[in-house]
């Protein structure tokens, strides 16, 4: 593969890049945290996550010994949440089997739960300065255009294959694929932009580009056929019971495991059916009811489609046990129960912000 756009782009990456907090560190545990958020999640949205995230988990043993639930709090909004099971799985067995300290090659990086061939290449190279390629969709796409590659990069074979080919790159002594990789990133995210937008009278590389140089910028990279998502309809129930809200906890398995929901079922009720599956399911009567706001969250596999009704309900009785049904009050919903922005639609009518406070933090999730 072609290296004369090495020196180019690094030189564009020393001049211009971006102000972020995770690149003010050589602490692997932080960009090990960064790498993770920063998957499917954008830099913008990233950045207060992760101030708030080392603010109170400073370093991998606070991580392995943090309560699920605080864990899952801190993560709320950002979507995907094995990703943070995972990475406390690894904290957990980085205190265990390394004494605390996380390894310096990609290969046993690859040995910890939820790092895989781009992650381990990141942390490696971000945090340890080793050559190791971090093949992700800004390199693919950046790589794509200059080498005109008509490659589908979406198989783990292919991102294999182009790690190879990124390893015959020539990185001058005095720099790193640390920030060779971050280069590509930065290239990826603000230039050399996907679809119709790329930037390339802005592109330090527009002369090294393959695909500039025919005008074919836009057939890269070659996307695989998009498969249709599943869509499901459900019934997403606010209940108010005097000053609370009835909130469950989602099963500990499949989707959003664990988390915390406003009560939903499948399938658009009418207000009869809502009425008769609130009374059941809380033991109480309902008051009143009104239907609110419909909304739409996109999960990657699978898409909801959400009929809202505001239900007023008596107290809950004291003689029935339904473990399941958690009244707690707007503040108390805010600060302590995870609850997915998939809901987020519906935190507006207890006045609360879940998991966001600026717009979408992610586009798809899980
Ligand atoms: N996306 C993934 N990793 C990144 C990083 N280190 N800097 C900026 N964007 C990124």
């Amino acid at each position: 593969m072609r290296s004369d756009f090495v020196k180019p782009l690094l030189l564009w990456y020393n001049t211009r890049s971006r102000d972020l907090p995770w690149r003010k560190t050589g602490d692997p545990y932080r960009i090990w945290v960064s790498e993770i958020m920063l998957q499917q999640t954008r830099v913008e949205a990233v950045v207060r996550y992760y101030e708030r995230f080392i603010g109170e988990l400073p370093d991998i043993e606070k991580l392995a010994h943090c309560a699920e639930e605080r864990l899952l709090k801190l993560w709320e909004g950002l979507g995907y949440y094995s990703r943070v099971r995972n990475m406390q799985k690894a904290a957990i067995l980085i205190c265990e089997q390394y004494s605390g300290r996380m390894p310096d090659e990609a290969s046993e990086l690859k040995k910890l739960p939820g790092i895989g061939d781009y992650t381990a290449g990141a942390i490696a190279s971000i945090a340890y300065g080793k050559a190791e390629p971090a093949v992700d969709g800004n390199l693919i796409r950046v790589l794509s255009r200059i080498a005109s590659l008509k490659t589908d990069f979406s198989s783990q074979k292919a991102k294999k294959s182009l790690t190879e080919m990124l390893r015959s790159l020539t990185v001058p002594k005095d720099e790193s694929w640390g920030n060779l990789n971050q280069a590509f990133m930065d290239l990826g995210a603000t230039v050399c932009l996907p679809n119709s937008a790329p930037l390339c009278t802005e592109c330090p590389i527009a002369d090294y580009c393959s695909a500039h140089q025919t005008g074919e910028e836009l057939l890269y990279p070659v996307r695989p056929g998009k498969k249709a998502r599943r869509e499901l309809n459900m019934t997403v129930m606010l209940i108010h019971s005097g000053d609370y809200f009835v909130i469950r906890k989602r099963p500990a398995r499949g989707l959003l495991a664990n988390l915390y929901e406003f009560p939903n079922t499948d399938g658009f009720l009418n207000e009869d059916e809502t009425i008769r599956y609130v009374e059941k399911m809380t033991g109480t009567y309902a008051l009143r009811i009104r239907r609110i706001r419909e909304a739409k969250h996109i999960f990657s596999h699978v898409e909801w489609h959400m009929r809202g009704y505001e239900i007023y309900v008596s107290s809950p009785s004291e003689t029935v046990d339904l473990p399941e049904v958690i009244y707690a009050d707007a503040s108390e919903i805010e600060q302590k129960y995870p609850i997915p922005s998939a809901f987020s639609a519906y935190a507006g009518y207890l006045n609360i912000n879940i998991g966001k406070k600026t717009g979408n933090a992610i586009t798809t999730e899980e």
